[in-house]
């Protein structure tokens, strides 16, 4: 009874682990070109993944989402002078106080002190994003 009881638990615990392992799709090749914007940027996932998936393709209203940031409902408002909180030029680019990491949040963080290195993740022209 004991035996068979382990062995059920073992195939449950298995079918969470494969759920959990279906949910999460496979990581694309780098040089995904986000160009919807006038100085388009290169992003690439192998350096990328000290943050987990998460970080980034934050959960849509609790369930957990892959799509593009522009995907209509999400950060569709393209203009960079907008500056309502959700679009796409904010979830880029703003540096402070926002829900999710945004690409120029965490770039600073991870700057830290060092002044080249903000000036290379943080930074417009010239940087490691826009060239
Ligand atoms: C540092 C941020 C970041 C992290 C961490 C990250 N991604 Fe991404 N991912 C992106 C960006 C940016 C795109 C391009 C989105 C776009 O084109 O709007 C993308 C695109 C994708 C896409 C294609 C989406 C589409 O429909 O075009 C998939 C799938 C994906 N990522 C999976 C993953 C998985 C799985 C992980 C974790 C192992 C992960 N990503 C970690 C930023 C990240
Ligand atoms: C959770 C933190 C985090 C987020 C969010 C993040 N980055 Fe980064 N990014 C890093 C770190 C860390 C590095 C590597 C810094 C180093 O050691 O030089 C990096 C490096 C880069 C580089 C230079 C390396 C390369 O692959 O060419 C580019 C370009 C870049 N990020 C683009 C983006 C874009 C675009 C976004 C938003 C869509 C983004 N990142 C979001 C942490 C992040």
């Amino acid at each position: 009874m004991k035996k068979i009881f382990i062995l059920g638990m073992m195939l449950l615990v298995s079918a969470f682990a494969l759920t959990a392992i279906a949910a999460q799709p496979p990581v694309p090749a780098d040089g995904i070109k986000m160009e919807r914007t006038k100085k388009p940027v290169v992003f690439n996932h192998s350096t990328h993944t000290t943050a987990g998936c998460a970080a980034c393709h934050h959960p849509v209203d609790g369930v957990e989402n892959y799509g593009a940031c522009a995907t209509a409902g999400c950060h569709d408002i393209l203009g960079t002078k907008d500056k309502s909180i959700n679009s796409y030029y904010q979830v880029t680019h703003k540096a402070k106080g926002t829900k999710y990491d945004t690409c120029v949040s965490c770039h600073v963080a991870a700057a830290g002190d060092d002044k080249d290195k903000k000036k290379q993740l943080a930074g417009c022209a010239k940087s490691a994003c826009h060239g």
